[in-house]
């Protein structure tokens, strides 16, 4: 008999672009691995999978393919987030017996519908019994532990990989969102792209994160510094460099603003019943952009509002949606659908 069939349990996923969470109702977080997939080319045997594959990425040999299923928050690659969401679930078969799931996972705000479905089909396929879909700013105020149902809204901004969202949410649903396909892995890119103009030298999409990580900071700070090795655009031959916080703020400088133009866009929306309570209140941010130092106080600055750091943001999502499975009442007024 199939582990599907042993009995049934309630699974939920974080399906990020930079990160898949697996929740069990019984033991809260049991996955936390970068969405990364490496697979042989031409045959899509898998050779490694999360933090295995991303350490892979710019040393894998020809044959090997990094694949990553998301970009920017949205499907990039069909066979690759079916890959992954199958391959996690079979690893777990090997330690729990989850029978028929009913799995709750989130989608992002700038999914289209046929990303959606997309999404419905693969986690149907991976074995769900019955599938419900969460928007990730719902379920990352839940994870913060927002009063999702309050009458007085509230505002989340999920600070992701991908994708930036900001919802304002009363009465358990979104009343105004916005999408940005501006997040983290941007931020990687910004650095990238400055080193590379700046000091003609090429660095990998690990290093750029490693630095962002590292200093990373909303703000001009001078005393913070790292090396790193790269190539010279030039000569072609190994360089080692010294990056320190003031020029990093100015490569990610650009991103941070249109992060901050759109919160502010969103608070222009909020319907006038909402506003005071908002402003009042103040924005709670989640996600791994959180962590870049003095971002709060940057947005809390820029548009005049308190700003606060959920605990454990880059899990909220994981944590919003494990309330969720925890509670079936909850689960039923999350939108099922059934196997397509
Ligand atoms: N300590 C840190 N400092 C700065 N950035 C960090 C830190 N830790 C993680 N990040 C960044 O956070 C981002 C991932 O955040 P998160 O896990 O919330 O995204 P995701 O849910 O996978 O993506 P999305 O929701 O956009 O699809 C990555 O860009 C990562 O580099
Ligand atoms: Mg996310």
């Amino acid at each position: 008999m199939s582990f599907w069939n042993l009995n049934n349990k309630n699974l939920g996923i974080d399906l990020g672009t930079t990160s898949i969470l697996v929740v069990l109702e019984s033991k809260g977080i049991v996955v936390n691995e970068p969405s990364i997939i490496a697979v042989e080319r031409g045959t899509n045997k898998i050779i490694a999978l999360g933090k295995e594959a991303k350490d892979m990425i710019g040393k894998t040999p020809e044959k090997i393919e990094a694949l990553r299923p998301l970009m920017h928050g949205g499907i990039a690659d069909l066979k690759a987030t079916e890959l992954l969401v199958k391959n996690v679930m079979n690893k777990l078969e090997t330690t729990e017996h989850l029978g028929n799931p009913q799995i709750v996972i989130n989608t992002h705000i700038g999914m289209t519908e046929v990303e959606k479905r997309v999404v419905l089909k693969v986690v149907s396929d991976a074995g769900a019994k019955d599938v419900y879909l969460i928007e990730e700013p719902i379920a990352a105020a839940l994870g913060a532990g927002l009063d999702i149902y309050s009458t007085e809204g509230n505002m989340i901004v999920d600070l992701g990989g991908g994708t930036t969202e900001t919802a304002i949410i009363s009465l358990g649903k979104i009343v105004a969102c916005d999408s940005l396909r501006v997040a983290g892995e941007d931020l990687d890119q910004n650095i990238i792209d400055f080193v590379r103009k700046k000091l003609n030298v090429e660095i990998g999409k690990n290093a750029a994160e490693r630095v962002k990580i590292e200093i990373g900071y909303a703000k001009p700070i001078v005393n913070r510094k790292v090396n790193l090795k790269g190539r010279d655009v030039k000569t072609g031959l190994p360089k080692e460099i010294t990056l320190d916080a003031f020029q990093v703020f100015d490569a990610i400088r650009d991103s941070l603003d249109k992060i901050v133009e759109m919160i502010r866009a969103t608070l222009d929306r909020t319907p006038p019943e909402l506003i005071n309570y908002i402003y009042e209140n103040g924005i709670t941010i989640t996600g791994g952009g959180t962590y870049i130092k003095g971002f709060d106080e940057y947005i809390s600055q820029k548009l005049r509002i308190k700003v606060f750091v959920a605990e454990n943001p880059l899990e909220c999502v994981a944590i919003g949606i494990s309330k969720i499975i925890k509670n079936k009442e909850r689960m039923k007024q999350f939108k099922s659908k059934r196997r397509m």
